[in-house]
């Protein structure tokens, strides 16, 4: 099977830090419709290596291909043109501009204001559409994020710690939309995150330590969400 997008011998280092390595020498593969769980201790360079791959960072050495095309090699109009029309992220810190409503924010990176209230009731916030971040909660607020990126079509979309400020009934609920999301539109999900139990519903799981992968494991039976036990 072709990956939709790879990397090989990624390599990040930050020149603010001593430290060795941030990525160190990462080649890892993600294959078109497939949910993809990154998992690995805080530092061990998830977010790094997503940013890197949904072309918002650079690497240091190495090479990222989508669709066999290399995007280290882009120009910045045509890495703008990637992050746009082919990749979707939730932050982990959510993103969100404090000086727009919820509704703005979603209506600034959507394809069309269509179905916007629809997915606002969708992530449980349509009667908060025009309240600002900053009258929301920590959980409300990562909902709006992940409203956001629902909004749009994109090929992979990378789910940065996506429950990470939420209850289980709102992180079952999210888990839902994203895995509605590969089952019925044929969507590539990459979900980063601490919570072991979401490794259970991935077709495949990546460990990070260190800034290197130290285990790839696929997943022959996932649970769907609504068997999670929580
Ligand atoms: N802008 C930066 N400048 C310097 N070092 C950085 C920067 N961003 C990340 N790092 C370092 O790179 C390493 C990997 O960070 P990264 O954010 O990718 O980890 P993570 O696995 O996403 O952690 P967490 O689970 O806490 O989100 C860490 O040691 C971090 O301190
Ligand atoms: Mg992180």
């Amino acid at each position: 099977m072709d990956a939709i997008l790879s990397c090989e011998n990624l390599v990040k280092t930050y020149k603010t830090r001593d430290l060795n390595y941030a990525l160190n020498n990462i080649t890892m593969q993600i294959y078109e419709g497939e949910l993809l769980v990154i998992v690995g201790a805080s530092g061990s360079g998830k977010s790094t290596l997503i940013n890197i791959l949904g072309g918002i960072d650079k690497c240091t050495r190495g090479n990222v291909y989508f669709r066999n095309k290399n995007i280290t090699k882009y120009n910045e109009r045509k890495i703008t043109q990637y992050r746009r029309n082919n990749v979707g992220f939730i932050y982990q810190s959510f993103n969100l501009i404090n000086e727009l409503t919820v509704y703005e924010n979603i209506l600034l990176t959507s394809d069309s204001r269509k179905n916007i209230n629809k997915i606002l009731r969708k992530v449980g916030l349509y009667e908060e559409k025009n309240l600002y971040p900053k009258e929301l909660s920590g959980g409300e607020q990562q909902r709006v994020a992940i409203a956001r990126a629902l909004s749009k079509d994109c090929d992979i979309l990378f789910c940065d710690e996506p429950t990470g400020a939420l209850d289980s009934e709102n992180s079952k609920k999210i888990l839902s939309l994203l895995e509605e999301l590969v089952i019925k539109d044929k969507r590539t999900i990459v979900i980063v995150t601490h919570n072991n139990d979401i490794i259970k519903i991935a077709d495949r799981v990546y460990t990070m330590k260190n800034g290197k992968i130290i285990n790839e494991r696929k997943n022959k039976n996932p649970l769907s969400v609504r068997e999670l036990d929580w």
